[in-house]
């Protein structure tokens, strides 16, 4: 049976700059003409559940200024729910630049904006909406103590709770243990273990020791090399499907979103992993992050053609 999913974060407004490459400090180099597009990780993962057919709240606050009015229309035409839109009176929307260079790489810097000041009120202001929550997701373009407090509400409520750990933050073992899917990618892991990744086989002590920190499930996405899945019993590789990459901002997001919605509809685990490299592949061959993300049809259609 379907189930509804609750995301907590972030929506920014994404200022894209293609530039010819990553450049040094102190260089001067020239871009392409600027391509404004909606964003933010929050935003990005519940409209990809919502493009795939879930039921999906979305928890966010913009700024008071005419990207917070334009950022308000873009999440009600996506069909999320105005009711949890909330509004900083003071702080601007939060703002995203990225560098992208033509193979599609990407450099992000967020400046939080009104993101920063979603808080617990907020999440209490909208208590009567965590009833029948089955999924929960957040990230952590918004203040860890508000994850947190959602990380504790969801599990009061008995739902499956993912995190993606984006941008990394040290996260302690209380956070940890109320997460069941940690989901970052291969930097974040590294990141948040300590371990560098040299060799491909050490994937596998990165994700034990993030097992190790708490969680029950962890996905790693490692780009074009696939994923990597762990818990205590089992590990699964897979590999990502072969795409022309134009662009990878948002597939990290689009994953999560993919398999939130999976886990809504309660797909098997192998089945739900796929789902989701499906939905992340795909949004790497469009440009922009929303504008990317896709549809239900869409998936079906990519992955029906796909061998595995
Ligand atoms: O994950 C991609 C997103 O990260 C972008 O849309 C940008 O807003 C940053 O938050």
């Amino acid at each position: 049976m379907k189930g509804r999913i609750l995301v907590l974060g972030s929506s920014n407004v994404d200022f894209i700059l293609r530039i010819p490459r990553f450049h040094s400090p102190g260089e001067t180099i020239t871009g392409e003409n600027l391509i404004t597009a909606f964003g933010g990780k929050g935003a990005n993962q519940a409209i990809t559940a919502k493009r795939l057919g879930a039921d999906v709240l979305f928890l966010t606050k913009v700024g008071n200024d005419h990207y917070g009015t334009a950022y308000r229309q873009n999440l009600i035409k996506n069909g999320l729910d105005q009711r949890l839109i909330f509004k900083d009176k003071d702080l601007p929307s939060g703002m995203a630049v990225i560098e992208l260079t033509p193979k599609g790489e990407n450099r992000i810097i967020a400046s939080l904006g009104a993101n920063s000041s979603l808080n617990e009120t907020d999440l209490k202001k909208v208590y009567l909406f965590w009833k029948d929550i089955k999924v929960f997701v957040a990230q952590l373009e918004i203040p860890l103590s508000t994850v947190k407090t959602g990380l504790k509400l969801a599990k009061e409520h008995e739902a499956l709770t993912l995190l993606n750990p984006s941008p990394p933050v040290e996260l302690s073992s209380s956070i940890l243990s109320l997460i069941d899917f940690l989901v970052p990618n291969e930097v974040e892991a590294q990141i948040l273990t300590g371990i560098k990744w040299k060799k491909d086989k050490d994937i596998r002590s990165i994700a034990k020791r993030l097992i190790e920190m708490g969680p029950k499930n962890v996905i790693i996405t490692l780009g074009p090399k696939g994923l990597f899945f762990k818990n205590q019993g089992e590990e699964i590789w897979m590999k990502a499907y072969k795409v022309k990459a134009i662009d990878t901002t948002g597939a990290g997001d689009a994953f999560l979103g993919a398999f939130a919605c999976a886990l809504s509809e309660d797909r098997p685990l192998r089945e739900a992993l796929r789902f989701a490299n499906g939905a992340g592949a795909l949004a790497t061959t469009k440009l922009g992050a929303q504008p990317s993300l896709p549809f239900r049809k869409e998936l079906e259609r990519f992955l029906s053609k796909m061998a595995f």
